[in-house]
């Protein structure tokens, strides 16, 4: 099930050390190629030798041993993992990789790799429970990172609570179906923008709005996930790193931002434009920063190029086009207009005034509409999971589109 695929298994210093060996021949076992890294804590509790005889590799610990002249071992290791599995990750694991600090093999490993990240906590319940320690899963988290949730019962510290790593086999479990996914993009491309735009005033000074881009880019990940070939367009201002296998094409203005997408559009699959667009730029771009006057400074705004608009003017007959609407009031109303006169196969609203919707959140709670009127209302859920709930339905309306095409 696991064969023909790298894993790399970070083990830190926590009891839960003993367990990793039991993941890392379970892994073997399935025809993974398991490469274990050891922290330097993780020796106080599992020797490299039990991981070496499991794993029939060479065991890590020190960033500079560089046994082979002809790599580096951590940016090596990094570009040939399919996947990076930390079990069990401590706290100060977490900290680290939050803060994204780079002082040993596993950390520079996880900051080198584009693959994808699984990590198990284990800790005290109520270390567990730290707000810092919180914090930093939700960066993580926020980062793409994926977690297997310590379980409940019976701790080595006496305690009991939350904070004993999951079991081997249910991260083995989890492992699995996270290489045996959802392919149904292969073949498919995507063109997604993101985030805001910046619009100059002088060479100091911009207008821009709230948009974090964190829904454009999980959907830019998900879509990459299912295979698709995914160029994201979004601002130089958008600070998350650009999903693994991402072609990512920057912008600044919502000028730079109509050149590129229509620059791609012309043989698209799908274009989901969930950026925040400026509708307005100052009308003069000022060569030198502008000094202040007496009295009040008046700027005169102009009309952006409406670019989902352009895009429904122009659509091949088999693209679908998915707007965004971010309201504060009558939602259906707006939602509906603008799916109509901007020609688009949907439009993903949400009620950017709701706690836990909109810009800069972790979550979002949106509706599909499409000219008919309501498709579905999702419930609050993470933007990762709106962003596959997104997709499926793009990819209903390809295959009814592709279906309707004339034989020839
Ligand atoms: N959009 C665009 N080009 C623009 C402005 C917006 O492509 N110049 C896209 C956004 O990416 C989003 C959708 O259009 O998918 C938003 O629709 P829009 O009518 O512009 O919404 P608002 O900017 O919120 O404007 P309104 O004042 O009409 O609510």
């Amino acid at each position: 099930m696991l064969q023909g695929k790298t894993i790399v298994l970070g083990v830190t210093g926590g009891i839960a050390a003993y367990k990793a060996a039991a993941l890392c021949s379970a892994l073997v076992q399935r025809g993974a190629d398991v490469r274990v890294i050891l922290s330097s804590s993780a020796l106080q509790f599992i020797q490299p030798l039990t991981f070496q005889a499991l794993s029939r590799n060479h065991v890590m610990i020190d960033t500079f041993e560089e046994k082979d002249p002809t790599v580096i071992s951590h940016i090596d290791l990094a570009d040939q993992a399919d996947l990076i599995v930390v079990a069990p990750a401590t706290a100060n694991f977490l900290g680290k990789a939050a803060l994204g600090l780079g002082d040993d093999m596993l950390s520079t490993t996880l900051l080198a790799t584009r693959a994808p990240v699984m990590v198990c906590p284990a800790m005290n319940v109520h270390m567990y429970q730290h707000p810092a320690v919180q914090h930093n899963m939700e960066l993580l988290r926020a980062r793409g990172v994926q977690f297997v949730e310590p379980g409940e019962g019976f701790l080595a510290c006496g305690y009991v609570g939350k904070g004993r790593m999951a079991e081997p086999e249910e991260i083995v479990d989890t492992i699995i179906k996270h290489f045996t996914l959802k392919q149904d993009l292969v073949g498919k491309k995507l063109v997604i923008t993101a985030g805001a735009t910046r619009e100059a005033v002088d060479p100091v000074r911009f207008f821009t709005n709230r948009s974090t881009g964190k829904m454009g880019y999980a959907l830019a990940e998900a879509a990459s996930r299912r295979g698709a070939k995914v160029i994201l367009v979004s601002g130089k201002s958008t600070s998350l790193p650009i999903p693994p296998g991402v072609e990512w094409m920057p912008i600044e203005s919502a000028d730079d931002m109509y050149q590129a997408v229509v620059s791609q559009a012309h043989d698209a699959d799908m274009i989901i434009k969930a950026a925040a667009v400026a509708d307005y730029r100052p009308a003069v771009v000022h060569e030198h920063k502008l000094k202040k006057k007496e009295g009040n400074l008046v700027i005169e705004f102009e009309r952006t190029t409406d670019i989902l608009r352009y895009l429904g003017e122009h659509k091949l007959p088999t693209q679908v086009l998915v707007g965004f609407a971010a309201e504060t009031e009558n939602l259906e109303e707006n939602a509906m207009r603008k799916v109509i006169s901007k020609n688009l196969d949907f439009i993903v609203a949400n009620n950017v005034a709701l706690e836990g919707a909109g810009f800069g959140t972790d979550t979002n709670i949106v509706s599909l509409y499409d000219k008919n009127g309501l498709i579905k209302t999702l419930p609050q859920l993470a933007k990762r999971e709106v962003a596959d709930c997104i997709l499926d339905e793009a990819i209903l309306r390809s295959e009814e589109k592709v279906q309707c095409m004339p034989k020839l």
